[in-house]
C-alpha cells in the first residue's frame, strides 16, 4: 500500500487538528495552544497540548505526540491507511484507488478482532471472580492480602473450574472458532476439540501501555504445576516488547522505574504505593524492553528475587540497560525472597530504604565477582583486582574511572595508586570488556542530554518564531545536529523555512514508525520557562551557541586534517562562533 505524498498532505491539511481532536478531548485555549486531559494516560490536570500553528499535539505528561494522522492512529487504534481513509472521508477528500494490500488489511483486522475478544474475555473473568463460581479465587487473593481496590485496578479475574466456560461465553457472543484459535485463549486438540486454556486459575490481564488487554496470565491456586500459565504470543502479544504494569508505571511520575520478576510482585508494590513497578512477562529482559523503559525513564531499580536466578537475571539485564542509556541500580532483597514477601514482612518504609540504598550496577557486578574469588588467597585476590581493573578501564571518562578506583580501593582496603596503575595498564592495552557501541552511548549522558535539549529547543523556537530562522541560518546548518534523526528533522524544517512554507506537521509524515513520529513531535515541543522577550532572546542566543559548539565538536572529532576543504569549513565555522556575540535576533 502506498499513497503519494501530495495525497497524504491534502488529507492532513484539510483536517484541522483542533477540530479533529475536539471531538475526542475537551480543549481549552491557553495562549497560542489548546490544552486538555491527555487521552493516552490518566491525569487530573491537563498536560495535553494541541497547537493550531504547528498542527501537532504533544503531551507534556506522557510524551505522546504527533500530527492529526498520528492522533487518529493512536486513539482509534488504526493503521496508517485506516487513519488516512478516516480523515479523507471526514474532509470529503477522495483517495486514489489501489489502497493497501489485502494481506496488510487482513493482519490489521485480525489484530483489532483479537483485542476485542481479549476485552470480552477480560470482562468475563473479572465478573466470574465476583460471583459464587469465583469464590475460591476471591479467597485466594484475599489471603494474599490484596485489597478490593487493588484487584479492581489490575482487573483481576477468575477462570472457573469448567474447561469450557469462556468458550461457551464467547461462542454465544458470536466469536468464530478461527478467531478463538488465534486469540491464544483456547487449547485445541484432536480428541477434545477446542477448550479453555485457563481454568480454575486467578487471572491477571496483561495490558499494553495504551491500556489494551493483549494477553493473560493465570495462577494456579495452591501448589499445582505450572504455577503460572501465560497466553502464547499472538499478533497482539509480543512478550519481548511489553512489560506488566507499565501502563500505570509510565504515569507514576517517579524518577525511576522498579523492575521485578513477577505479577504478584508488581501488584503488591503498587498496593504499597510503589506504582512505578513493572515486570517482564515470564521471560528474561530483552534489549527491546530496555528501549521501551528508556522512553519513560533514565533510571531503573532492579528488584529481582534474592536467589541465584535473580542475580543471573540482574547481571544479564545490566548491560542491556547500559546500552539503552538507562542507569541501573540493584536492590538487595535478602533475607526475603521477593518484593511481595519483603513488603509483607517489613512494610513500605523498609522497602523504600532498600530502594534508597540500592547499589550502583557496577558495584553490584563487582560484589558478584568477589564471590568467585577466594579473597584470603593472595593470588586469587590479585586476579580479582585484575578483573575489576579491566572493568574499570572500560569506562570512557577519566573522572568516572577515578571515582570507581577510589570506591573499590577503599572498600577492599587496597592502595589507590596500585589499583590505578593496574587500570592504566589495561587502558593502554586497549583491552576493554565493553563493546564499542556501549562506550559511545555511555559518553557523558548528562551533557549529551543537555545538547540534545538545546537542539530540541532550537527546533521548537523555529516553528514558533519562524523569523528567528534568518538569524539561525547564518550560524547553524542541519549537519550541525548531532544525531541522524535530529539532522533529518532539521533538514526538513530548514527546507520549509527557506521556502517560507512552514508546516511542521508535514515533517511527522516523513517517519513511518509511530515511535519516530512521537519523537519528531517531541522535537517541536520543548518548553522553556521564559518570562520576557529579553529573556527569550538571551536564551535563544545561548542555545544557538550550544548547538553550534556541539556541531563543531562533532566535526572536530571526525575531521580529516588532510582535507583542505574540510579544514577551511571548520575555520569558517569557528569564526562564525566568535562573531556570535554580535548576533541580533529579530522575531
Ligand atoms: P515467581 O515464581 O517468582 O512468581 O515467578 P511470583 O510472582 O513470585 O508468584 P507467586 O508470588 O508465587 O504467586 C516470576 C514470574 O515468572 C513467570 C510469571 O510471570 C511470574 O510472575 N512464571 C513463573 C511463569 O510464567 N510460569 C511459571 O510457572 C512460573
Ligand atoms: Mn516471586
Amino acid at each position: 500500500m502506498y499513497y503519494p505524498e501530495e495525497v497524504v498532505e491534502e488529507v492532513r491539511s484539510r483536517n484541522d487538528i483542533v477540530d479533529v481532536i475536539s471531538a475526542y478531548v475537551k480543549l481549552q485555549r491557553k495562549g497560542s495552544s489548546y490544552f486538555g486531559l491527555c487521552p493516552f494516560h490518566n491525569e487530573k490536570s491537563p498536560s495535553f497540548s494541541v497547537s493550531p500553528g504547528k498542527q501537532m499535539y504533544y503531551c507534556f505528561g506522557c510524551g505522546a505526540g504527533g500530527n492529526v494522522l498520528t492522533f487518529i492512529m493512536e486513539y482509534e487504534n488504526f493503521s496508517f491507511p485506516e487513519a488516512l481513509k478516516f480523515l479523507a472521508d471526514r474532509a470529503g477528500v477522495k483517495l486514489p484507488e489501489q489502497e493497501y494490500s489485502a494481506e496488510a488489511k487482513r493482519q490489521q483486522d485480525l489484530r483489532t478482532a483479537i483485542l476485542e475478544v481479549n476485552k470480552m474475555a477480560g470482562k468475563f473473568y473479572y465478573y466470574q471472580l465476583r460471583t459464587e463460581a469465583g469464590k475460591q479465587g476471591m479467597e485466594y487473593l484475599k489471603n494474599r492480602q490484596l485489597s478490593e481496590e487493588t484487584m479492581q485496578r489490575f482487573g483481576l479475574g477468575f477462570a472457573p473450574k469448567y474447561s469450557d466456560s469462556l468458550y461457551r461465553y464467547l461462542k454465544q457472543k458470536g466469536v468464530s472458532d478461527e478467531l478463538l484459535r488465534q486469540s491464544g485463549l483456547m487449547n485445541v486438540d484432536e480428541k477434545r476439540g477446542m477448550y479453555d486454556k485457563f481454568w480454575n486459575r486467578v487471572i491477571f490481564p496483561i495490558m499494553d501501555v495504551n491500556n489494551r488487554v493483549i494477553g493473560f496470565g493465570g495462577r494456579v491456586m495452591g501448589d499445582g504445576k505450572p504455577k503460572y500459565l501465560n497466553s502464547p504470543e499472538t499478533p497482539v502479544f509480543d512478550k519481548s516488547r511489553n512489560l506488566y504494569g507499565l501502563n500505570v508505571a509510565r504515569v507514576s511520575r517517579k524518577k525511576y522505574i522498579i523492575v521485578c520478576e513477577g505479577y504478584m510482585d508488581v501488584i503488591s508494590m503498587h498496593q504499597a504505593g510503589f506504582t512505578n513497578a513493572v515486570a517482564s512477562l515470564g521471560t528474561a529482559l530483552t534489549s527491546q524492553h530496555a528501549s521501551l523503559l528508556k522512553r519513560y525513564t533514565d533510571e531503573v531499580i532492579l528488584s529481582y528475587d534474592s536467589d541465584e536466578a535473580g542475580v543471573k537475571a540482574a547481571l544479564r539485564a545490566i548491560p542491556l540497560m547500559k546500552e539503552a542509556g538507562v542507569r541501573t541500580r540493584v536492590l538487595k532483597m535478602a533475607p526475603y525472597k521477593d518484593p511481595d514477601e519483603f513488603i509483607k514482612a517489613l512494610g513500605t518504609e523498609a522497602f523504600q530504604e532498600r530502594i534508597d540504598q540500592a547499589q550502583n550496577s557496577f558495584l553490584f557486578e563487582v560484589s558478584v565477582l568477589e564471590g568467585q574469588f577466594d579473597m584470603s588467597d593472595p593470588e586469587s585476590k590479585t586476579s580479582f583486582f585484575q578483573e575489576v581493573s579491566k572493568k574499570i578501564a572500560g569506562f570512557e571518562m577519566e573522572v568516572e574511572r577515578e571515582n570507581y578506583i577510589e570506591a573499590i580501593a577503599s572498600r577492599y582496603h587496597t592502595s589507590f595508586e596500585g589499583l590505578r596503575n593496574m587500570v592504566l595498564r589495561y587502558l593502554m592495552q586497549g583491552e576493554v570488556p565493553f563493546r564499542p557501541e556501549v562506550l559511545r552511548s555511555r559518553k557523558s549522558p548528562g551533557r549529551d542530554d543537555g545538547i540534545k535539549k538545546s537542539q530540541r529547543m532550537l527546533l521548537t523556537w523555529l516553528t514558533e518564531y519562524p523569523g528567528f530562522y534568518q538569524t539561525v541560518k547564518t550560524y547553524i546548518r542541519p549537519e550541525d545536529f548531532t544525531t541522524d534523526f535530529y539532522r533529518e528533522v532539521a533538514q526538513l524544517l530548514f527546507a520549509q523555512l527557506e521556502q517560507e512554507k512552514l508546516e511542521p506537521a508535514q515533517i511527522i509524515d516523513h517517519f513511518m514508525d509511530p515511535e519516530e513520529q512521537r519523537q519528531a513531535a517531541e522535537l517541536f515541543h520543548t518548553r522553556v520557562p521564559v518570562e520576557s522577550e529579553n529573556e527569550l532572546k538571551k536564551a535563544m542566543k545561548e542555545t544557538v551557541k550550544k548547538v553550534m559548539t556541539a556541531g563543531l565538536e562533532q566535526k572536530n572529532a571526525s575531521l580529516d586534517t588532510t582535507n583542505m576543504n574540510a579544514l577551511q569549513q571548520m575555520l569558517e565555522a569557528r569564526r562564525r562562533l566568535q562573531s556570535l556575540d554580535k548576533m541580533v535576533i529579530k522575531l
